[in-house]
């Protein structure tokens, strides 16, 4: 055997140790539990052959507790780029088998470089996070690794996507590297999120609760909006994952990618006209709008068990990607509240960061009143939803289907936050409130004083409605620019997507602005 061939040997049986990551009995304990290894999950995120590995042969120099002793494969967390759909990116994925997917120095390190070269390359990252946390064996040295990642993912924002899939156990400060990151995936049943675990929080507190309802995939996209997607099992995440990037463009200096989608640009949605029911109390699904106009009927959202009175969505346009932010009127009437403002403004940065224009669907009575809103920073929150609106620059199209009443007309991306071009339905009411508790406040004298309070009532009531409630004052004003036939919307759409693809709008010089968090 010539040395050549003893060395490619060497290689072999090298890599094939590290490819067994942390041995058979590991691996068959991580399958049982209905989990992909580290591995398989790169393999099913990448096309067919084409994921590099680097770094397969770092290790880590901690010697406390014996670890010179121990070999921990790829230290724990496997590393590389490949090819999404035909388009790259790179990826890292902790391998749970090799100690836990614990992360020491060495481990961070490795994921420190992918990002480096993600952000350098200008191409997304994504994170699949299944480790027991900080490696408690290096001490301090793995608190460092995690503040060189929340640095980096810091840096990055805004400049490539970042995307995590969480596939395991993520607790302490091991969670927030995900939460800096664009969107967190969640698998149900076997991915979990917590700064303290269901033991501290018992024996500090005396609250008995279990890791799923504390943080499993439903507890973080119903209550806490921390994730915004919960799939089935580990393919499914990877298969949003893969959906996901189709919108999105691989950094911010890019446009998001067309997709010849073969939907009539100019096809009427008949529907629409009679979408909209009699009573204005009544709801409609708008879900169903969203179908009606965007290619193919098809959209993607995110959040989608989070704030249901918001909806947020990607679609397409004539095959240009596009972000939607829409009231729903089936949930609390699709009125705003702390979490719809959360959920809308993150989108919409999201969206602004990476020149994918919006498009805003307002059927809005208003903010949510209450204790719990003052309290909780509805004016705070509602305030985010205004400057981000404000300070997009990318092409903001608006459509108002029905109510959009007093500051939700404004906060829902109207003229005067810059939307660029604004469309209302017939049925549209822009006004600064529903017709019933206008006529009660500015005629309440001549109501109680009248002989018969109900008919007066009546009569008030229709009056402001003339008056106010309809698209047609707004549009006298150009505060709306066009009143158009539902049916037509989409073909609408389209055209002033099409006019405002070019649009180039600069901020003015600052470091950054100070948004109210
Ligand atoms: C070192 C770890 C580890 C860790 C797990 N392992 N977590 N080794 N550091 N953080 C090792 C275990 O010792 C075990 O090694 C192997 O990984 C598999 O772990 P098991 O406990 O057998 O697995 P399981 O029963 O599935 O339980 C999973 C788990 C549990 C719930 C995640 O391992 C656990 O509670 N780990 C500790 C979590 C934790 O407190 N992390 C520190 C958080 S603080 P062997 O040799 O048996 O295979 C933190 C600070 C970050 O992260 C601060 C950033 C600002």
């Amino acid at each position: 055997m010539g040395i050549v061939e003893d060395r490619l040997n060497e290689l072999k049986s090298k890599e094939e140790k590290i490819l067994g990551m942390g041995g058979e009995a590991a691996v068959a304990k991580h399958k049982k539990q209905g989990k992909l290894t580290a591995r398989e999950r790169l393999d099913l995120l990448f096309d067919d052959g084409t994921f590099r590995e680097i770094d397969m042969f770092v290790t880590h120099r901690s010697t406390n507790f014996n670890m010179d002793e121990l070999e921990i494969p790829s230290d724990g967390v496997v590393t590389g780029h490949g090819l999404v759909n035909g388009r790259p990116a790179f990826a890292f994925s902790q391998d749970f088998t090799s100690r836990g997917g614990s992360l020491g120095e060495m481990h961070a390190k490795k994921i420190c470089k992918v990002m480096d070269m993600a952000k350098s390359a200008g191409v997304p990252l994504i994170g699949i996070n299944d480790s027991g946390g900080a490696r408690i064996q290096e001490g301090v040295d793995a608190l460092c690794g995690y503040g060189e990642i929340f640095f980096r993912n810091s840096r990055c924002s805004g400049v490539i996507p970042q995307i995590s899939a969480i596939m395991g156990t993520t607790a302490g400060g091991a969670v927030y590297s995900p939460a800096m990151t664009d969107f967190i995936f969640m698998v149900k049943k076997t991915s979990y999120m917590f700064i303290t675990g269901p033991e501290v929080i018992k024996s500090v507190t005396g609250e008995e609760i279990t890791f799923e309802d504390l943080g499993g995939a439903m507890a973080h996209n119903e209550k806490s909006g921390v994730a915004q997607f919960a799939c089935e099992d580990d393919a499914g995440a990877i298969d949003n994952i893969k959906k996901l990037l189709s919108y999105i463009p691989l950094n911010n200096m890019e446009d998001p990618p067309y997709k010849d989608t073969g939907d009539d640009p100019a096809r009427l949605a008949l529907d629409l006209d009679s979408i909209i029911p009699d009573s204005p109390n009544q709801s409609y699904d708008m879900k169903a709008v969203i179908t009606s106009i965007v290619d193919s009927g098809e959209f993607f959202e995110p959040h989608e068990h989070f704030a249901q009175n918001m909806i947020v969505c990607f679609a397409r346009l004539n095959g240009r990607p596009i972000g939607i932010i829409a009231n729903q009127p089936m949930v609390q009437a699709g009125c705003l509240d702390i979490d719809a403002s959360d959920k809308a403004t993150r989108f919409i940065r999201f969206c602004d960061s990476f020149n994918i224009p919006m498009l805003t669907i307002a059927d809005v009575p208003g903010y949510l009143p209450g204790s719990d809103q003052e309290w909780g920073g509805i004016i705070r929150h509602g305030a985010k939803l205004l400057w981000c609106y404000a300070e997009a620059t990318v092409p903001k199209l608006l459509l108002i289907t029905r109510k959009d009443y007093g500051g939700a007309y404004i906060a829902m991306c109207s003229r005067h936050l810059g939307a660029d071009m604004a469309f209302a339905w017939p049925s549209s009411e822009i006004a600064v409130m529903g017709a019933e508790g206008a006529a009660n406040i500015i005629h309440r004298k001549e109501i109680n004083n009248a002989a018969d309070p109900a008919e007066k009532r009546g009569e008030k009531i229709d009056e402001y409605k003339d008056l106010f409630c309809n698209p047609y004052v707004a549009a006298s004003r150009g505060y709306v620019d066009a009143v158009i036939a539902p049916s037509e919307t989409r073909s609408r759409l389209v055209d002033a997507l099409e006019i405002m693809a070019t649009k180039r709008e600069t901020l003015p010089p600052k470091k950054h602005g100070n948004m109210p968090v």
